[in-house]
């Protein structure tokens, strides 16, 4: 007998997952590492396929068949199940009632969460992660978006989120434009604006590097700073606000959800420095060497094949990125008692963090049960392939990027919408141009380097956000149309055709696309994930009407469903951080 209320409460794969384990384990196979579950690829195969038993039959020197039938003897979810095939050379399909997914798919209609087990626990986010006195730059763009999606993906599955901006507001380059403003008798006025500051930045380090009285005075400077000596320090804070505003903008502007109040930057830990440098000392960790103090790694070579040595304070008091980060990983762990912290940082910054994390887990400043996960990611390209810079070799600017995404986006939407108000094109063209550029972004895999392409990017074919926000717009209109209508919410919904039932199959798997997206960072899970059910779902209005029908139980379950499927497109896009429109 079928039963039907059962509500599993977990992610399906993981419960079928569990049941398989415990059959296999019953079948008097111990090792089951070799088990894995996967989404059959084809309707013939069913919902999910058992791999691995042909490695265990080999290893235990007996037939697969003879093993499936094991595995299938003990297993005790046959009450969900209509069918269960053994395929050669051996796998083992599974089939699941279309009564039960039905079912399961009315629980999660009417649950608030879609029926999502809660998480518990704090994760701090280090993300975004700006440096001050220059402008963000198209680096900055994939650490902003990724951790702004890890932040709300995390807050959806009930964590406690601790998001921090550790800007990069302490070190030389205050030093070096400080002591450039001074020299040039620069004063701060109202007229000082980001991009003044940068061209100083630049001017004062070329100064740096063949001015030798410079170097010297910029080092005294930074020092001094470090001591927070009142005049260079209130130079100093003037600076970083002016910084601080501009990125704001840009958080805005992007829709990410980091406040002023989420900055937590390098010089936070200016006072935790000398102690940090102290007890490694103490602890025989770090060592004098010509005057500065160096920790030899244990894990890494330098060129000549010795131990790679660590610079943590230089000869003339200076301290470094390094040992800003080991501050900072010790605060988190020991003062903010965190049991999860989450990086997303370039991938060229590996080698940094890695010896952050063997410096700190030499000196225990990370106690056994804290996850630290670095997320790291790949480069943005230009259509050649090559990193995305000005032809003199700068950064390209993120505000000079998004713009360039707005202009392309508004060309568009007056193509689309010429009859609407400049009021309403522009809304839309920036919903629009925000989503493209950050669909763009989290639908491609964060290790690779990817090309920033326009066309591509704001294409109404395939995954991209237009897609998405259009058949969005299109459901909502049906959804909008049957409100003139009785909807009868109370009949349990039911599947009577392939198409319905791979749509319900696909809103059963949310919950285990999320986790999965959320354990490895990776939201181009989760893209794929929204781009499949946005095309079936597609296909199902243009194959199934709804309205025409409405006034019956068949088209009262299609609507039911539209609105199912509705949610989930706009939970998901809510996870990303973009915004629907009514009408493109
Ligand atoms: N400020 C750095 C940059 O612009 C990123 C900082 C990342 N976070 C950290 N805790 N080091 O590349």
């Amino acid at each position: 007998m079928l039963s039907i209320l059962v509500y599993i409460n977990m992610n399906l794969k993981n419960y079928l997952y569990k049941k398989i384990i415990k059959a296999t384990i019953l079948s008097g196979i111990y090792d089951t590492s070799y088990i894995s579950l996967r989404h059959s690829n084809k309707e013939v195969f069913g919902e999910y396929q058992i791999n691995g038993i042909i490695k265990i039959a080999n290893k235990l020197n007996k037939t697969p068949t003879f093993i499936a039938k094991n595995i299938i003897h003990n297993l005790n979810i046959k009450n969900i199940l209509y069918k269960i095939k053994i395929v050669k050379p051996g796998f083992i399909n599974l089939f699941i009632h279309r009564l039960w997914l039905a079912n399961q798919a009315e629980l999660m209609f009417n649950s608030i969460n879609f029926n999502i087990k809660k998480q518990t626990g704090t994760v701090i986010i280090d993300y975004s992660s700006p440096n001050i006195a220059k402008e963000m730059h198209v680096g900055h763009l994939r650490s902003t978006i990724l951790g702004d999606t890890a932040v709300r993906i995390s807050k959806f599955l009930g964590y406690k989120v601790i998001k921090v901006n550790h800007i990069g507001d302490w070190g030389t380059q205050f030093g070096m434009l400080i002591t450039y403003l001074e020299t040039n008798n620069i004063l701060f006025n109202k007229k000082i604006t980001l991009e003044n500051l940068e061209k100083y930045y630049c001017l004062a380090k070329k100064e740096y590097k063949k001015n030798k009285e410079f170097e010297k005075k910029t080092k005294i400077c930074v020092v001094k700073l470090q001591k927070k000596n009142v005049k260079y320090y209130s130079i100093w804070k003037k600076i970083t606000k002016i910084t601080i505003n501009y990125n704001q903008n840009i958080y805005h502007l992007l829709n990410i959800t980091l406040k002023k109040k989420n900055i937590v930057g390098e010089s936070f830990y200016n006072d935790k420095l000398s102690l940090v440098v102290n007890d490694l000392i103490k602890k025989n960790i770090a060592t004098k060497n010509n005057g500065s103090i160096i920790v030899f790694s244990q894990k890494f070579k330098d060129k000549n094949n010795k131990n790679l040595g660590v610079v943590i304070k230089k000869k003339d008091g200076r301290y470094l990125y390094t040992t800003i980060d080991i501050a900072c990983l010790k605060y988190r762990c020991n003062e903010l008692k965190a049991k999860n912290i989450i990086y997303y940082v370039d991938s060229r910054q590996k080698q940094h963090f890695d010896q952050v994390y063997e410096i700190s887990l030499r000196a225990g400043y990370i106690p056994k049960n804290v996850k630290i996960k670095y997320h790291f990611f790949g480069m943005i390209l230009n259509e050649n392939n090559h990193p995305f810079k000005t032809r003199n070799g700068d950064n390209i600017k993120l505000l000079y990027l998004i713009h360039k995404v707005i202009k392309r986006t508004k060309k568009l939407v007056i193509k689309k919408n010429n009859k609407k108000s400049l009021k309403k094109i522009n809304h839309i063209t920036n919903i629009i141009a925000i989503g493209a550029i950050k669909y763009y972004d989290l639908s491609k895999d964060r290790k690779i380097n990817y090309v920033f392409n326009l066309d591509k990017m704001l294409s109404f074919e395939g995954n991209t956000a237009l897609y998405i926000q259009y058949n969005y717009a299109r459901i909502k209109s049906i959804i909008n149309k049957s409100k003139k209508y009785k909807f009868n919410q109370k009949n349990s919904l039911i599947i009577t055709n392939g198409l319905e039932a791979k749509i319900i199959f696909k809103t059963l798997q949310f919950e285990e696309i999320v986790v999965r997206s959320t354990k490895q960072g990776k939201y181009h899970i989760l893209c794929e994930y929204l781009y499949n059910i946005t095309n079936l779902f597609s296909k199902y209005y243009q194959k199934y009407p709804i309205i025409k029908i409405i006034k019956n139980e068949i088209g009262q379950n299609r609507l039911k469903i539209s609105i199912l499927v509705s949610r989930i497109i706009k939970q998901s896009l809510n996870i990303l951080g973009i915004k629907t429109v009514d009408k493109i």
